[in-house]
Protein backbone atom coordinates (compact mmCIF):
# COMPACT_ATOMS: atom_id res chain seq x y z
CA UNK A 1 0.00 0.00 0.00
CA UNK A 2 1.17 3.34 -0.78
CA UNK A 3 1.17 6.30 1.62
CA UNK A 4 0.53 8.83 -1.02
CA UNK A 5 -2.74 10.63 -2.81
CA UNK A 6 -3.69 8.52 -5.65
CA UNK A 7 -3.56 11.95 -7.54
CA UNK A 8 0.36 12.45 -6.99
CA UNK A 9 1.19 8.71 -7.79
CA UNK A 10 0.07 9.27 -11.02
CA UNK A 11 1.06 12.44 -12.23
CA UNK A 12 4.54 13.45 -13.99
CA UNK A 13 6.63 15.90 -11.81
CA UNK A 14 6.73 19.27 -12.36
CA UNK A 15 10.40 21.40 -13.29
CA UNK A 16 9.77 24.92 -12.09
CA UNK A 17 12.69 26.67 -10.70
CA UNK A 18 13.05 28.11 -7.35
CA UNK A 19 13.10 31.88 -6.96
CA UNK A 20 16.63 32.66 -7.69
CA UNK A 21 16.67 36.26 -7.75
CA UNK A 22 15.03 39.45 -6.88
CA UNK A 23 11.98 39.87 -8.70
CA UNK A 24 9.32 43.20 -9.24
CA UNK A 25 5.76 42.10 -10.27
CA UNK A 26 1.90 43.26 -9.94
CA UNK A 27 0.69 40.80 -8.38
CA UNK A 28 2.59 37.86 -6.22
CA UNK A 29 0.53 34.73 -5.97
CA UNK A 30 1.63 32.25 -2.18
CA UNK A 31 1.34 28.99 -2.87
CA UNK A 32 0.33 26.81 -6.65
CA UNK A 33 -3.03 24.64 -5.55
CA UNK A 34 -6.13 25.33 -7.79
CA UNK A 35 -6.26 28.68 -6.24
CA UNK A 36 -2.96 30.28 -7.17
CA UNK A 37 -2.25 28.78 -10.32
CA UNK A 38 -5.99 29.70 -11.36
CA UNK A 39 -5.74 33.37 -10.40
CA UNK A 40 -2.09 32.98 -12.10
CA UNK A 41 -3.47 31.83 -15.11
CA UNK A 42 -6.09 34.49 -15.49
CA UNK A 43 -4.48 37.79 -14.25
CA UNK A 44 -1.46 36.73 -16.62
CA UNK A 45 -4.04 36.29 -19.39
CA UNK A 46 -5.61 39.68 -18.40
CA UNK A 47 -1.65 41.50 -18.98
CA UNK A 48 -0.85 41.75 -15.15
CA UNK A 49 2.98 40.90 -14.56
CA UNK A 50 2.55 37.59 -11.76
CA UNK A 51 4.70 35.25 -9.85
CA UNK A 52 3.11 32.27 -8.10
CA UNK A 53 5.93 30.90 -5.42
CA UNK A 54 5.08 27.63 -4.54
CA UNK A 55 6.36 25.78 -1.08
CA UNK A 56 6.71 22.19 -2.87
CA UNK A 57 5.33 21.40 -6.04
CA UNK A 58 2.44 22.97 -7.93
CA UNK A 59 -0.80 20.90 -6.78
CA UNK A 60 0.89 19.66 -3.79
CA UNK A 61 -1.35 20.90 -1.06
CA UNK A 62 -4.32 20.07 -0.33
CA UNK A 63 -5.28 20.15 -4.47
CA UNK A 64 -3.27 16.93 -4.74
CA UNK A 65 -4.67 14.91 -1.85
CA UNK A 66 -8.81 16.00 -2.22
CA UNK A 67 -11.95 13.78 -4.09
CA UNK A 68 -11.75 15.90 -7.74
CA UNK A 69 -15.38 16.23 -7.06
CA UNK A 70 -17.13 19.60 -8.76
CA UNK A 71 -20.78 19.82 -7.61
CA UNK A 72 -22.79 23.33 -7.29
CA UNK A 73 -24.08 22.54 -3.72
CA UNK A 74 -22.02 22.46 -0.84
CA UNK A 75 -20.91 19.83 1.60
CA UNK A 76 -22.24 21.10 4.80
CA UNK A 77 -25.46 21.11 2.83
CA UNK A 78 -27.43 23.95 1.12
CA UNK A 79 -30.41 23.71 4.37
CA UNK A 80 -27.44 25.09 6.45
CA UNK A 81 -26.74 27.90 3.67
CA UNK A 82 -30.27 28.97 4.12
CA UNK A 83 -31.08 28.53 8.23
CA UNK A 84 -27.69 31.23 8.54
CA UNK A 85 -28.41 33.37 5.57
CA UNK A 86 -31.87 33.07 3.24
CA UNK A 87 -32.86 31.56 0.16
CA UNK A 88 -31.42 34.75 -1.66
CA UNK A 89 -28.21 33.90 -0.31
CA UNK A 90 -28.43 30.01 -0.92
CA UNK A 91 -29.59 30.73 -4.36
CA UNK A 92 -26.44 32.89 -5.42
CA UNK A 93 -23.81 30.55 -3.52
CA UNK A 94 -25.00 27.64 -5.92
CA UNK A 95 -25.16 30.14 -9.06
CA UNK A 96 -21.55 31.35 -8.03
CA UNK A 97 -20.47 27.51 -7.71
CA UNK A 98 -22.07 26.52 -11.38
CA UNK A 99 -19.88 29.06 -12.94
CA UNK A 100 -16.89 28.17 -11.90
CA UNK A 101 -17.77 24.48 -12.76
CA UNK A 102 -18.26 26.18 -16.40
CA UNK A 103 -14.91 28.14 -15.88
CA UNK A 104 -12.99 24.56 -15.30
CA UNK A 105 -14.77 22.62 -17.68
CA UNK A 106 -14.51 25.80 -20.64
CA UNK A 107 -10.75 25.94 -19.33
CA UNK A 108 -10.13 21.72 -20.12
CA UNK A 109 -11.78 22.56 -23.66
CA UNK A 110 -9.67 25.30 -24.24
CA UNK A 111 -6.72 24.28 -23.43
CA UNK A 112 -7.33 20.34 -24.43
CA UNK A 113 -6.55 19.20 -20.70
CA UNK A 114 -6.33 15.27 -20.40
CA UNK A 115 -7.80 15.44 -16.61
CA UNK A 116 -10.52 13.19 -16.96
CA UNK A 117 -13.29 15.59 -16.64
CA UNK A 118 -16.59 14.18 -16.88
CA UNK A 119 -19.80 15.24 -16.28
CA UNK A 120 -21.63 12.62 -13.94
CA UNK A 121 -24.36 13.03 -11.49
CA UNK A 122 -24.02 13.46 -7.97
CA UNK A 123 -26.15 11.71 -5.47
CA UNK A 124 -26.73 12.11 -1.83
CA UNK A 125 -27.55 8.85 -0.63
CA UNK A 126 -29.15 7.66 2.77
CA UNK A 127 -28.20 4.10 4.11
CA UNK A 128 -31.06 3.86 6.70
CA UNK A 129 -34.86 5.03 6.69
CA UNK A 130 -33.73 7.38 9.74
CA UNK A 131 -31.79 9.77 7.28
CA UNK A 132 -34.68 10.06 4.95
CA UNK A 133 -36.24 13.10 6.50
CA UNK A 134 -32.88 15.22 6.14
CA UNK A 135 -32.59 13.82 2.17
CA UNK A 136 -35.95 15.50 1.74
CA UNK A 137 -35.01 18.91 3.39
CA UNK A 138 -31.94 19.09 0.87
CA UNK A 139 -33.94 17.90 -1.67
CA UNK A 140 -36.84 21.06 -1.25
CA UNK A 141 -33.25 23.32 -0.72
CA UNK A 142 -31.85 22.10 -4.07
CA UNK A 143 -35.36 22.81 -5.44
CA UNK A 144 -35.59 26.31 -4.41
CA UNK A 145 -32.05 27.04 -5.26
CA UNK A 146 -33.07 26.37 -9.13
CA UNK A 147 -31.54 22.76 -9.41
CA UNK A 148 -33.52 19.84 -10.96
CA UNK A 149 -33.05 17.45 -8.33
CA UNK A 150 -34.55 14.07 -8.18
CA UNK A 151 -35.24 11.66 -4.81
CA UNK A 152 -35.03 8.26 -6.15
CA UNK A 153 -35.64 5.00 -4.13
CA UNK A 154 -31.70 3.10 -5.91
CA UNK A 155 -28.44 3.62 -6.86
CA UNK A 156 -26.12 2.04 -9.36
CA UNK A 157 -24.13 1.03 -6.15
CA UNK A 158 -24.27 -2.85 -4.31
CA UNK A 159 -25.50 -2.39 -1.37
CA UNK A 160 -29.29 -1.49 -0.27
CA UNK A 161 -29.80 2.13 0.83
CA UNK A 162 -33.24 3.74 1.81
CA UNK A 163 -33.43 6.96 -0.50
CA UNK A 164 -31.25 8.81 -2.96
CA UNK A 165 -31.23 12.57 -3.74
CA UNK A 166 -30.01 13.18 -7.17
CA UNK A 167 -28.85 16.06 -9.20
CA UNK A 168 -27.55 15.36 -12.89
CA UNK A 169 -24.79 17.20 -14.32
CA UNK A 170 -22.28 17.83 -11.99
CA UNK A 171 -18.06 16.91 -12.96
CA UNK A 172 -15.30 15.12 -12.05
CA UNK A 173 -12.00 15.50 -12.59
CA UNK A 174 -8.20 14.67 -11.79
CA UNK A 175 -7.22 17.79 -9.78
CA UNK A 176 -3.62 17.46 -9.69
CA UNK A 177 -3.50 17.14 -13.69
CA UNK A 178 -5.83 20.08 -14.28
CA UNK A 179 -3.52 22.41 -11.80
CA UNK A 180 -0.71 21.25 -13.49
CA UNK A 181 -1.53 21.67 -17.11
CA UNK A 182 -3.11 24.61 -16.09
CA UNK A 183 -0.16 25.89 -14.30
CA UNK A 184 1.93 24.85 -17.71
CA UNK A 185 -1.27 27.42 -19.30
CA UNK A 186 0.03 30.36 -16.86
CA UNK A 187 3.46 30.70 -17.77
CA UNK A 188 2.79 30.44 -21.48
CA UNK A 189 0.79 33.71 -20.62
CA UNK A 190 3.56 35.22 -18.74
CA UNK A 191 3.10 34.26 -15.14
CA UNK A 192 6.47 32.95 -13.71
CA UNK A 193 6.32 29.82 -11.59
CA UNK A 194 8.44 29.05 -9.17
CA UNK A 195 8.78 25.62 -7.24
CA UNK A 196 10.54 24.68 -3.54
CA UNK A 197 10.36 28.11 -2.73
CA UNK A 198 8.52 28.83 0.48
CA UNK A 199 7.86 32.55 1.40
CA UNK A 200 9.03 32.92 4.69
CA UNK A 201 8.10 36.23 5.40
CA UNK A 202 5.55 38.56 4.28
CA UNK A 203 5.99 42.28 4.83
CA UNK A 204 2.63 44.27 3.75
CA UNK A 205 3.00 47.68 2.55
CA UNK A 206 3.21 49.42 -0.62
CA UNK A 207 4.89 48.06 -1.62
CA UNK A 208 4.24 44.47 -0.01
CA UNK A 209 7.75 42.75 0.02
CA UNK A 210 7.63 38.65 0.13
CA UNK A 211 11.00 36.98 1.63
CA UNK A 212 12.42 33.93 0.54
CA UNK A 213 15.49 31.92 1.02
CA UNK A 214 17.33 33.08 -1.88
CA UNK A 215 15.63 36.32 -3.05
CA UNK A 216 12.63 38.54 -2.63
CA UNK A 217 9.50 39.44 -4.90
CA UNK A 218 8.08 43.20 -4.47
CA UNK A 219 4.72 43.02 -5.44
CA UNK A 220 1.78 46.07 -5.79
CA UNK A 221 -0.86 42.74 -4.64
CA UNK A 222 -0.46 39.75 -2.85
CA UNK A 223 -2.87 36.87 -2.69
CA UNK A 224 -2.57 34.49 -0.39
CA UNK A 225 -3.63 31.88 -2.01
CA UNK A 226 -2.28 28.94 0.60
CA UNK A 227 -5.45 27.58 1.60
CA UNK A 228 -5.33 29.56 5.26
CA UNK A 229 -3.72 32.68 5.24
CA UNK A 230 0.02 33.23 6.23
CA UNK A 231 0.37 35.02 9.79
CA UNK A 232 -1.86 36.07 12.26
CA UNK A 233 -4.77 36.99 10.86
CA UNK A 234 -8.74 37.98 12.27
CA UNK A 235 -9.74 35.38 10.14
CA UNK A 236 -8.44 33.04 11.77
CA UNK A 237 -10.32 32.70 14.75
CA UNK A 238 -13.54 32.17 12.40
CA UNK A 239 -11.94 29.46 10.65
CA UNK A 240 -11.66 25.71 12.01
CA UNK A 241 -9.43 22.65 10.31
CA UNK A 242 -10.41 19.45 9.82
CA UNK A 243 -8.69 16.56 8.80
CA UNK A 244 -9.78 14.35 6.36
CA UNK A 245 -8.65 10.28 5.38
CA UNK A 246 -8.80 8.62 2.33
CA UNK A 247 -8.06 5.16 0.68
CA UNK A 248 -8.11 4.03 -3.22
CA UNK A 249 -8.85 0.09 -3.20
CA UNK A 250 -9.40 -2.18 -6.51
CA UNK A 251 -12.30 -4.52 -6.68
CA UNK A 252 -12.28 -8.43 -7.69
CA UNK A 253 -15.48 -7.85 -9.44
CA UNK A 254 -13.82 -4.67 -12.22
CA UNK A 255 -17.90 -2.94 -11.33
CA UNK A 256 -16.29 0.74 -10.65
CA UNK A 257 -19.80 2.77 -10.49
CA UNK A 258 -19.84 5.81 -12.18
CA UNK A 259 -20.47 9.63 -10.59
CA UNK A 260 -20.28 11.22 -7.07
CA UNK A 261 -21.54 9.60 -4.08
CA UNK A 262 -22.14 10.95 -0.90
CA UNK A 263 -23.56 8.11 2.20
CA UNK A 264 -25.07 9.39 5.61
CA UNK A 265 -25.05 6.97 8.02
CA UNK A 266 -26.22 8.17 11.16
CA UNK A 267 -23.24 10.80 12.59
CA UNK A 268 -21.13 8.94 9.54
CA UNK A 269 -20.60 10.29 6.22
CA UNK A 270 -18.44 8.41 3.18
CA UNK A 271 -17.62 10.15 -0.06
CA UNK A 272 -17.15 7.27 -2.82
CA UNK A 273 -16.09 7.62 -6.53
CA UNK A 274 -14.17 5.70 -8.94
CA UNK A 275 -11.43 6.99 -10.72
CA UNK A 276 -8.97 5.13 -14.32
CA UNK A 277 -5.58 6.08 -13.93
CA UNK A 278 -3.72 7.55 -16.58
CA UNK A 279 -2.24 3.76 -17.68
CA UNK A 280 -5.74 2.08 -17.35
CA UNK A 281 -5.97 0.89 -13.72
CA UNK A 282 -9.09 1.16 -11.94
CA UNK A 283 -9.40 2.61 -8.48
CA UNK A 284 -12.66 3.15 -5.76
CA UNK A 285 -11.85 5.81 -3.71
CA UNK A 286 -13.45 6.36 -0.17
CA UNK A 287 -13.57 9.32 2.29
CA UNK A 288 -14.41 10.31 5.26
CA UNK A 289 -13.54 9.94 9.29
CA UNK A 290 -12.90 13.63 9.65
CA UNK A 291 -11.49 15.27 13.07
CA UNK A 292 -10.41 18.39 13.85
CA UNK A 293 -6.61 18.89 13.81
CA UNK A 294 -4.47 18.11 16.38
CA UNK A 295 -7.67 16.15 18.65
CA UNK A 296 -6.52 12.37 17.48
CA UNK A 297 -3.51 10.77 17.90
CA UNK A 298 -4.40 7.16 17.10
CA UNK A 299 -4.99 8.07 13.45
CA UNK A 300 -4.18 4.75 12.03
CA UNK A 301 -8.08 3.81 13.26
CA UNK A 302 -9.06 6.23 10.95
CA UNK A 303 -7.69 4.44 8.21
CA UNK A 304 -9.05 1.25 9.53
CA UNK A 305 -12.43 2.23 9.66
CA UNK A 306 -12.79 3.41 6.06
CA UNK A 307 -11.46 0.25 5.32
CA UNK A 308 -13.85 -1.41 7.09
CA UNK A 309 -16.94 1.00 5.83
CA UNK A 310 -15.87 -0.21 2.42
CA UNK A 311 -15.30 -3.70 2.44
CA UNK A 312 -18.60 -4.11 4.44
CA UNK A 313 -20.04 -2.68 1.00
CA UNK A 314 -17.98 -3.69 -2.01
CA UNK A 315 -15.81 -6.78 -3.14
CA UNK A 316 -12.16 -5.34 -2.22
CA UNK A 317 -9.38 -6.87 -3.39
CA UNK A 318 -6.70 -4.90 -2.46
CA UNK A 319 -6.08 -1.60 -0.66
CA UNK A 320 -3.99 0.55 -3.02
CA UNK A 321 -3.55 4.27 -2.00
CA UNK A 322 -3.96 5.62 1.62
CA UNK A 323 -3.57 10.04 2.57
CA UNK A 324 -5.24 12.29 4.68
CA UNK A 325 -5.65 16.18 4.26
CA UNK A 326 -6.73 19.21 5.76
CA UNK A 327 -9.57 21.76 5.46
CA UNK A 328 -10.86 24.71 7.01
CA UNK A 329 -14.22 25.05 7.49
CA UNK A 330 -15.66 28.82 8.19
CA UNK A 331 -17.65 30.14 10.84
CA UNK A 332 -21.15 30.86 8.65
CA UNK A 333 -20.49 28.05 6.26
CA UNK A 334 -19.52 30.57 3.21
CA UNK A 335 -15.39 31.22 2.70
CA UNK A 336 -12.98 33.74 3.14
CA UNK A 337 -12.71 35.35 -0.24
CA UNK A 338 -11.45 39.11 -1.21
CA UNK A 339 -9.13 41.62 0.29
CA UNK A 340 -8.42 41.77 3.83
CA UNK A 341 -6.28 45.12 3.51
CA UNK A 342 -7.58 47.62 0.41
CA UNK A 343 -4.54 49.57 0.79
CA UNK A 344 -1.78 47.23 0.66
CA UNK A 345 -3.61 44.95 -1.49
CA UNK A 346 -3.60 41.68 0.05
CA UNK A 347 -6.47 39.29 -0.45
CA UNK A 348 -7.67 36.39 0.94
CA UNK A 349 -8.98 32.62 -0.29
CA UNK A 350 -9.78 30.83 2.60
CA UNK A 351 -12.77 28.82 4.49
CA UNK A 352 -13.45 26.26 1.55
CA UNK A 353 -14.14 22.92 3.97
CA UNK A 354 -13.95 20.34 1.36
CA UNK A 355 -15.38 21.80 -1.54
CA UNK A 356 -12.89 24.37 -2.06
CA UNK A 357 -11.92 22.76 -5.79
CA UNK A 358 -15.02 24.78 -6.63
CA UNK A 359 -14.40 27.76 -4.67
CA UNK A 360 -10.71 27.80 -5.49
CA UNK A 361 -11.34 28.52 -9.43
CA UNK A 362 -14.26 31.12 -8.00
CA UNK A 363 -12.23 32.64 -5.39
CA UNK A 364 -9.03 33.17 -8.06
CA UNK A 365 -12.52 34.62 -10.56
CA UNK A 366 -13.16 36.98 -8.05
CA UNK A 367 -10.06 38.11 -6.81
CA UNK A 368 -8.61 38.99 -10.23
CA UNK A 369 -12.42 40.75 -11.07
CA UNK A 370 -11.04 43.07 -8.21
CA UNK A 371 -7.67 43.25 -8.81
CA UNK A 372 -8.72 43.76 -12.29
CA UNK A 373 -11.28 46.33 -10.83
CA UNK A 374 -13.58 44.43 -12.83
CA UNK A 375 -17.58 44.22 -11.47
CA UNK A 376 -17.89 40.59 -9.87
CA UNK A 377 -21.28 38.99 -9.30
CA UNK A 378 -20.30 37.68 -6.17
CA UNK A 379 -17.66 39.44 -4.75
CA UNK A 380 -20.17 41.00 -1.98
CA UNK A 381 -21.08 37.67 -0.73
CA UNK A 382 -17.73 36.27 0.06
CA UNK A 383 -16.17 39.23 1.20
CA UNK A 384 -14.22 38.50 4.39
CA UNK A 385 -15.45 41.71 6.00
CA UNK A 386 -19.13 40.85 5.53
CA UNK A 387 -21.84 40.92 7.93
CA UNK A 388 -24.81 38.66 7.97
CA UNK A 389 -27.78 40.41 7.41
CA UNK A 390 -30.34 37.48 9.11
CA UNK A 391 -28.07 37.78 12.97
CA UNK A 392 -27.99 40.20 15.28
CA UNK A 393 -24.15 40.73 15.60
CA UNK A 394 -24.08 39.97 18.82
CA UNK A 395 -24.69 36.21 18.32
CA UNK A 396 -23.05 36.02 15.33
CA UNK A 397 -19.67 36.76 16.98
CA UNK A 398 -20.84 34.75 20.07
CA UNK A 399 -21.10 32.11 17.28
CA UNK A 400 -17.61 32.26 16.04
CA UNK A 401 -16.35 32.78 19.35
CA UNK A 402 -17.90 29.10 19.90
CA UNK A 403 -16.38 27.61 17.31
CA UNK A 404 -12.33 29.00 18.58
CA UNK A 405 -13.87 28.00 22.58
CA UNK A 406 -14.13 24.33 21.22
CA UNK A 407 -10.72 23.88 20.46
CA UNK A 408 -9.43 25.59 23.07
CA UNK A 409 -11.43 23.45 25.69
CA UNK A 410 -9.57 20.18 24.48
CA UNK A 411 -5.97 21.53 23.97
CA UNK A 412 -3.46 19.77 26.23
CA UNK A 413 -1.92 22.04 28.40
CA UNK A 414 -0.08 19.87 30.07
CA UNK A 415 2.98 18.37 29.06
CA UNK A 416 2.77 14.13 28.43
CA UNK A 417 6.14 13.67 30.01
CA UNK A 418 8.65 15.20 32.35
CA UNK A 419 12.06 13.01 30.99
CA UNK A 420 12.98 12.34 27.38
CA UNK A 421 13.43 8.74 28.22
CA UNK A 422 9.89 8.25 28.33
CA UNK A 423 9.79 8.55 24.84
CA UNK A 424 9.62 4.69 22.99
CA UNK A 425 11.05 4.62 19.62
CA UNK A 426 8.69 5.60 16.97
CA UNK A 427 7.15 8.11 19.62
CA UNK A 428 6.61 11.68 19.84
CA UNK A 429 5.48 13.61 23.11
CA UNK A 430 5.57 16.98 24.82
CA UNK A 431 7.94 17.10 27.41
CA UNK A 432 8.47 19.55 30.00
CA UNK A 433 11.72 20.26 31.33
CA UNK A 434 11.92 23.32 33.69
CA UNK A 435 9.28 24.58 32.89
CA UNK A 436 10.03 24.56 28.51
CA UNK A 437 7.90 22.52 26.42
CA UNK A 438 9.60 20.31 24.08
CA UNK A 439 7.77 18.83 21.29
CA UNK A 440 10.43 15.34 20.99
CA UNK A 441 9.80 12.67 19.00
CA UNK A 442 12.90 9.64 19.36
CA UNK A 443 13.00 7.80 15.71
CA UNK A 444 13.01 4.00 15.22
CA UNK A 445 16.94 4.57 15.30
CA UNK A 446 16.93 5.59 18.63
CA UNK A 447 17.76 8.83 17.97
CA UNK A 448 15.64 12.22 19.48
CA UNK A 449 14.59 14.82 17.41
CA UNK A 450 13.77 17.89 19.44
CA UNK A 451 11.85 20.95 18.78
CA UNK A 452 9.64 23.47 20.64
CA UNK A 453 6.39 22.50 21.33
CA UNK A 454 5.39 26.30 21.33
CA UNK A 455 3.33 26.96 17.60
CA UNK A 456 5.13 29.64 15.72
CA UNK A 457 1.52 30.96 14.91
CA UNK A 458 -0.22 32.43 18.21
CA UNK A 459 1.75 30.43 20.59
CA UNK A 460 -0.65 26.86 21.05
CA UNK A 461 1.10 23.61 22.18
CA UNK A 462 1.53 21.24 19.51
CA UNK A 463 0.16 17.78 19.62
CA UNK A 464 2.01 14.65 18.38
CA UNK A 465 0.43 12.87 14.53
CA UNK A 466 1.10 9.39 15.27
CA UNK A 467 0.13 8.44 11.40
CA UNK A 468 1.54 11.74 9.55
CA UNK A 469 4.74 11.58 12.04
CA UNK A 470 3.96 15.33 12.58
CA UNK A 471 3.66 18.16 15.33
CA UNK A 472 -0.11 19.19 14.31
CA UNK A 473 -1.50 22.81 16.21
CA UNK A 474 -4.87 22.25 17.42
CA UNK A 475 -5.64 25.88 17.38
CA UNK A 476 -5.53 26.91 13.43
CA UNK A 477 -3.93 23.92 11.98
CA UNK A 478 -0.47 24.79 11.53
CA UNK A 479 0.98 21.40 11.10
CA UNK A 480 5.42 20.64 11.50
CA UNK A 481 7.51 18.22 10.65
CA UNK A 482 9.41 16.68 13.33
CA UNK A 483 12.66 18.93 12.22
CA UNK A 484 10.05 21.79 13.09
CA UNK A 485 9.50 22.46 9.31
CA UNK A 486 6.38 24.09 8.64
CA UNK A 487 4.37 21.16 6.72
CA UNK A 488 0.76 23.67 6.32
CA UNK A 489 -1.35 26.28 8.06
CA UNK A 490 -1.00 29.71 9.17
CA UNK A 491 2.36 29.82 10.70
CA UNK A 492 4.96 30.47 8.48
CA UNK A 493 8.83 30.26 10.68
CA UNK A 494 9.56 26.92 11.51
CA UNK A 495 9.62 25.42 14.71
CA UNK A 496 12.98 26.44 16.48
CA UNK A 497 15.41 23.26 17.47
CA UNK A 498 15.71 23.05 21.53
CA UNK A 499 19.21 21.99 22.79
CA UNK A 500 17.99 19.69 25.07
CA UNK A 501 19.31 20.27 28.75
CA UNK A 502 19.46 16.68 29.56
CA UNK A 503 18.19 13.47 27.05
CA UNK A 504 16.96 11.70 29.96
C1 LIG B 1 -9.80 14.88 1.98
C2 LIG B 1 -10.29 16.05 1.18
C3 LIG B 1 -11.06 15.85 0.04
C4 LIG B 1 -11.50 16.93 -0.70
N1 LIG B 1 -12.26 16.72 -1.81
C5 LIG B 1 -12.75 17.77 -2.50
C6 LIG B 1 -13.59 17.58 -3.64
O1 LIG B 1 -13.89 16.47 -4.05
N2 LIG B 1 -14.09 18.67 -4.26
C7 LIG B 1 -13.79 19.93 -3.84
O2 LIG B 1 -14.28 20.89 -4.43
N3 LIG B 1 -12.95 20.15 -2.80
C8 LIG B 1 -12.43 19.10 -2.13
N4 LIG B 1 -11.62 19.31 -1.07
C9 LIG B 1 -11.19 20.67 -0.74
C10 LIG B 1 -10.12 21.13 -1.73
O3 LIG B 1 -9.20 20.08 -1.95
C11 LIG B 1 -9.36 22.34 -1.21
O4 LIG B 1 -10.26 23.28 -0.68
C12 LIG B 1 -8.58 22.99 -2.34
O5 LIG B 1 -7.73 22.04 -2.94
C13 LIG B 1 -7.81 24.18 -1.83
O6 LIG B 1 -7.02 24.64 -2.87
P1 LIG B 1 -5.97 25.79 -2.58
O7 LIG B 1 -5.25 26.04 -3.84
O8 LIG B 1 -6.68 26.94 -1.96
O9 LIG B 1 -5.02 25.19 -1.45
P2 LIG B 1 -3.84 24.11 -1.63
O10 LIG B 1 -4.10 23.14 -2.69
O11 LIG B 1 -3.56 23.58 -0.27
O12 LIG B 1 -2.65 25.01 -2.11
C14 LIG B 1 -1.98 25.88 -1.23
C15 LIG B 1 -0.52 25.83 -1.59
O13 LIG B 1 0.17 26.82 -0.84
C16 LIG B 1 1.47 26.33 -0.61
N5 LIG B 1 2.06 27.06 0.50
C17 LIG B 1 1.70 27.04 1.79
N6 LIG B 1 2.50 27.83 2.51
C18 LIG B 1 3.38 28.39 1.64
C19 LIG B 1 4.46 29.30 1.78
N7 LIG B 1 4.84 29.79 2.97
N8 LIG B 1 5.15 29.66 0.66
C20 LIG B 1 4.80 29.17 -0.55
N9 LIG B 1 3.79 28.29 -0.73
C21 LIG B 1 3.09 27.91 0.35
C22 LIG B 1 1.24 24.86 -0.31
O14 LIG B 1 2.41 24.10 -0.48
C23 LIG B 1 0.12 24.49 -1.26
O15 LIG B 1 0.59 23.89 -2.44
C24 LIG B 1 -11.17 18.24 -0.30
C25 LIG B 1 -10.38 18.45 0.84
C26 LIG B 1 -9.95 17.37 1.59
C27 LIG B 1 -9.15 17.61 2.82
S1 LIG C 1 -1.85 27.38 14.28
FE1 LIG C 1 -2.40 29.13 15.36
S2 LIG C 1 -1.42 28.85 17.26
FE2 LIG C 1 -0.82 27.15 16.12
Amino acid sequence: MKKTSLWKDDAEASSYGTLQENWNVDVAIVGGGITGITAGHLLAKAGKSVAVLEALQVGGGTTGFSTGNLYSIVGEQLQKVRSKFDTETMRAVVASRTAAIEQIENTVHEFAIACDFHRRPWRLLSETQDDTSNLQKEYEACLDAGLEAYIDSAAPLPFTISAALRIENQAQFNPMQYTKALAAQAQKAGCAVFEHTPVIRIQEGSPNILYTANGTVTAGKVIHATHSPKGVKAVHALLGPYREYAIAVKLNSGNYPEGIFWTILGTSHHSIRSYTSRSGENYLLVLGEPHKVGHKKDNEICFQNLETYIRARFDVKSVEYHWSAQNYKSADCLPYIGAINQKSGVYIATGFATDGLTYGTLAAMIISDLILGNENPWSKLYDPHRRNPLKSAGRFIKENVQVFMDYMKDMPYQAEAKRFSAIMPDEGKVVEIKGEKFAAYRDEAGELHQVSAVCTHMKCIVNWNEEEKSWDCPCHGSRFKVDGQVIEGPAIINLPKMEAYNQQ
